[in-house]
């Protein structure tokens, strides 16, 4: 049976919530890391992901100049990391070694892959829109790489320390 509630507590309900963490690299060669809960798969057939990236994120800035990023799925025992990329902005720090987070080299893009991620996929930007609150980023897949160990999990934003729990409001840093 359905109650009528208010739109902040019913949102309350959708977590566990995927995460990914996105990588970009400006022209300046400097890398960035950003934890991007707001994901889905926006086409199949190009592969195309689609992700909300608040115009305030260094992230934002620097898709929007080079026009790449990759979308890397964290493992389960990657919160920390995860955490670290969604708590402070990286004009200014490297917040991947901050985070120890190895990398890889991609093949199409300058933004790094992350090497113990579950999967990273090359992303071009197709398109920014901003339909709300909260800018939108359209990115086709060009390249995709899988982690060779198989059975590793992806982490949700929930884990058993309930740090990553977010209201509607209170997605940007913890
Ligand atoms: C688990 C988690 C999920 C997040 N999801 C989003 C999101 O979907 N969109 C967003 O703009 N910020 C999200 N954030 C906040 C950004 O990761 C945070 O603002 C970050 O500092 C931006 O980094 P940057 O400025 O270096 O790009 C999330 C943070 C965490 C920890």
């Amino acid at each position: 049976m359905q109650k009528q509630v208010k739109i902040e507590e019913a949102i309350t309900r959708k977590y566990p919530e995927q995460v990914v963490l996105v990588t970009t690299c400006g022209k300046d060669g400097k890398t960035n890391v950003m934890a991007v809960g707001w994901i889905t798969v926006a086409s199949s057939d190009p592969l195309m992901f689609i992700l909300g990236i608040d115009e305030e994120a260094h992230t934002y800035k620097l898709i929007k100049e080079t026009g790449h990023f990759v979308v890397a799925f964290p493992h389960e025992g990657m919160s920390t990391e995860t955490l670290h990329a969604g708590k402070c902005h990286g004009n200014g720090r490297d917040k991947i070694s901050e985070a120890g987070l190895k990398t890889q080299e991609a093949k199409l893009v300058k933004s790094p892959l992350l090497a113990d991620a579950v999967a990273n996929f090359e992303c071009e930007l197709v398109d920014m829109i901003k339909p709300g609150d909260c800018a939108v980023v359209i990115g086709k897949v060009i390249a995709a790489h899988s982690n060779t160990n198989s059975s590793l999990k992806r982490l949700y934003t929930v884990n058993k320390e309930r740090e990553h729990v977010f209201t509607l409001s209170g997605i940007r840093p913890v």
